[in-house]
């Protein structure tokens, strides 16, 4: 198949839930973040429920993000103007009755909520709901995070790497892969719409000294079953298997930033090594994707190319050619 280049198309992605933010991060200060280039504000209104607006106030476009809330309303820092969730602006306070707002004071708020110790935005209605990830909510599991990984590529590109299979030996050796074994297992993609399904079963590498954080030591036979999850356009669930009880999820998702920016949010949830210090997972994936950001950061061009014939796609890269089918089906790029 052969078409002209074609990018991911940041005005379809505004119809995506994207995260922005860890929730641990979001306190009583409102905080700034960027998505497909929109300047944001998050902050927590009553109840500490999540809000999303532009970052610009329309008075004289201070960032609001400098500012701070109070009750339900967030409050411009240079002249005090306060904005309700839905983005309204709801007192003047150089008025003399600060309430008789004229009707364009008022800047656009974007949908926003809060799961798997994400903040997810949708600059617009979503198309798509979250994935399910129960093994995150059920409280019997260890929850953490690591990230974000901030790299100079679009999303894609980071989410790619993160399903690529043959370069584990290359990359990760002696992590995640082990370069006497360099064969990508055969595996089969099924796409359902916008989520592809496949699944790899290989040979256990041994957990490395430094990072003991894979569940395989006394459950079933040595081979490790990675059953993956790819939901368009950026959020991937990998469940780990070792044919036992012990169960791992690793839960990613990439916030696009900018068509050449994007951030790595990781959330891993597990069912073993519960009294684990978080940090032995979180240095181990801080040194992993330091391991591939040197890599992906160095692909021209930054962004994803959907087009199968601008770049050279083996029979083991199944997931780029279904994933580079998949957004332009559902139409989340363009040439
Ligand atoms: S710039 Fe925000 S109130 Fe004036
Ligand atoms: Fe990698």
């Amino acid at each position: 198949m052969t078409g002209p280049a074609a990018f991911a198309d940041p005005s379809a992605l505004r119809n995506c839930w994207h995260p922005v933010a860890f929730s641990a991060e979001l306190t009583d200060k409102p905080a700034h973040a960027d998505l497909l280039g929109e300047p944001l504000v998050l902050w927590r209104g009553a109840g500490g429920q999540p809000r999303a607006s532009q970052d610009l106030c329309v008075h004289r476009g201070t960032a609001l993000s400098l500012g701070w809330v109070n009750g339900d309303q967030l409050v411009c820092p240079y002249h005090g103007w306060r904005y309700g969730a839905d983005g309204r602006c709801v007192a003047i306070p150089q008025l003399e009755d600060p309430a008789r707002v004229p009707a364009k004071a008022k800047i656009p708020a974007f949908r926003c909520q809060e799961r798997y110790g994400l903040i997810w935005v949708a600059l617009d209605e979503p198309r798509w709901p979250l994935p399910e990830v129960p093994e995150l909510e059920n409280g019997d599991w260890a929850v953490l995070t690591a990230g974000p990984y901030r790299w100079a590529c679009d999303a894609a590109r980071q989410v790619e790497n993160f399903t690529d299979l043959g370069h584990f030996p290359w990359v990760h050796p002696g992590l995640l892969g082990d370069p006497d074994r360099p064969v990508v297992p055969r595996h089969e993609v099924r796409t359902d719409e916008h989520v592809l399904h496949y699944t790899i079963t290989r040979p256990e590498a041994p957990n490395s000294e430094d990072f003991p954080v894979f569940g395989n030591e006394t459950a079933g036979p040595p081979e490790r079953i990675s059953r993956y999850e790819l939901h368009l356009p950026y959020t991937i669930a990998l469940r780990l298997g070792w044919g036992g009880e012990r169960g791992m999820v690793y839960f990613f998702a990439s916030q696009p930033v900018g068509t050449e920016q994007c951030a790595g949010y990781v959330v891993i949830g597990r069912n073993y090594n519960l009294d684990q210090p978080d940090r032995v997972l979180q240095e181990f994936e801080d040194t992993i994707f330091g391991q591939d950001q040197v890599v992906v950061e160095s692909q021209r061009p930054d962004r994803v190319p959907f087009d199968l014939a601008a770049e050279l796609h083996l029979k083991f890269d199944a997931v780029a050619v279904a994933y580079r089918k998949a957004m332009r089906s559902c139409g989340l790029t363009r040439s």
